[in-house]
């Protein structure tokens, strides 16, 4: 049995039946011969509602290695590297372009599989390809960005989520920096006569302290629910009814605040044993101490509940829930053994 408190930022005292560290591409290819298996990187973003009967798949595979072209910067990176220690490592470089999505947990590994985004930047838009053996063949490949799929917190990675293991990640950051002030909370930079990717990292980061809490303090997996979308007419109806509705157009449909549905609610700091909505941003859910799988099962769907009921939208979990036996397709349906 291995133990996953210490492997998920969530800490829950759960277990799996091994673990197995890949630290090379031709390592990664025996992964197929696992019965059941799920890769994990950092698992910021990932919660273990139950124990797992399967084995734990970690890519071990560091590194960096960059070339400076006359337009940009091309930088190779090993999968099990730290992104926020990665972003700041680019900052020091002179790098600029990542500095919005300074301090998010996890690893570069992971960052495709969710099209990890904050304060108006997606990684997506850096990335130009990302390296991964295909699980079932064993073969290497170089997938390109317009191949990965990538969206609002999804790509071919979480849609196959057994299919590939992500060995490096290939950045392509222009020279022609462009900083990305559109975020509500980052306007206020605007009115400054020079700005830097230094500054926004530092605005950035005050931003995520003063409301996000520090999974190494307080055990948590960041957003729990993606912000819904809903069309342009549904949005129309809400706004008449909730005029001081949070959201922001995407694509002609409107991405909802989550965070300001829930707090609306009144759920801020509401409990299910140690799991508890966090007090100063309503899209978290922290683990208090003892959390357990049922506490989480149980504050997710009444929060769910709630939300359906009073502004007749269906939050679904951003955060990736492990079973018994692996991903859990539907958490209402979820029954632990
Ligand atoms: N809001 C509230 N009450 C709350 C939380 C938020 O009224 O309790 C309001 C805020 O005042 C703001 C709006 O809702 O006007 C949006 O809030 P915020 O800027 O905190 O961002 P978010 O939409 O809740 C998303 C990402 C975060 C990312 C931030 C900043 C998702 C699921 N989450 O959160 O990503 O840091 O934007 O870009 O898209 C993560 O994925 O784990 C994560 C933390």
């Amino acid at each position: 049995m291995w133990p996953l408190a210490s492997h998920h930022s969530f800490k829950i005292n759960n277990y799996a039946s091994d673990v197995f560290n890949v630290t090379s591409v031709a390592e990664a290819r025996s992964v197929a011969n696992l019965d059941n298996y799920l890769i994990l990187g950092e698992g910021t973003n990932t919660l273990f509602i139950d124990n797992y009967d399967g084995v734990i798949v970690k890519s071990c595979i560091t590194g960096i290695s960059y070339e400076e072209k006359k337009s940009g910067w091309h930088i190779r990176v090993g999968a099990q590297e730290n992104w926020h220690d990665f972003v700041v490592w680019t900052l020091t470089k002179n790098i600029c372009g990542l500095e919005n999505l300074v301090l998010i947990p996890g690893s570069v590994g992971a960052a495709p599989v969710q099209n990890i985004g904050a304060y108006g930047v997606e990684v997506s838009q850096y990335i130009q390809s990302v390296e991964a053996v295909h699980i079932d063949t064993g073969e290497s490949h170089t997938i390109a960005n317009t191949e990965c799929e990538f969206s609002y917190r999804d790509s071919i990675f979480k849609k196959n989520p057994r299919s590939w293991l992500i060995t490096h990640v290939n950045f392509n950051i222009s020279k022609a920096w462009q900083p990305n002030l559109s975020y509500p909370a980052l306007a206020d930079l605007n009115n400054q006569t020079s700005i830097s990717a230094r500054a926004i990292a530092d605005a950035v980061t005050a931003i995520r302290s003063s409301k996000l809490p520090n999974p190494n303090e307080i055990p948590n997996a960041g957003s729990f629910f993606k912000n819904p979308v809903v069309s342009a007419e549904r949005y129309q109806q809400l706004i008449e009814d909730f005029p001081n509705l949070i959201a922001f157009e995407v694509g002609g449909d409107y991405k909802l605040a989550a965070g300001w549905l829930i707090e609306q609610l009144g759920l801020k700091g509401t409990c299910c044993g140690d799991c508890c909505v966090h007090d100063k941003q309503a899209l978290v859910l922290v683990n208090r101490g003892n959390a357990t799988g049922d506490n989480v099962l149980a504050l997710c769907r009444l929060i769910q509940q709630r939300v359906e009921q009073r502004f007749g939208v269906i939050l679904e979990p951003e955060v990736r829930m492990i079973g018994r036996n692996g991903l859990i397709d539907d958490i209402t349906k979820y029954q632990r053994s």
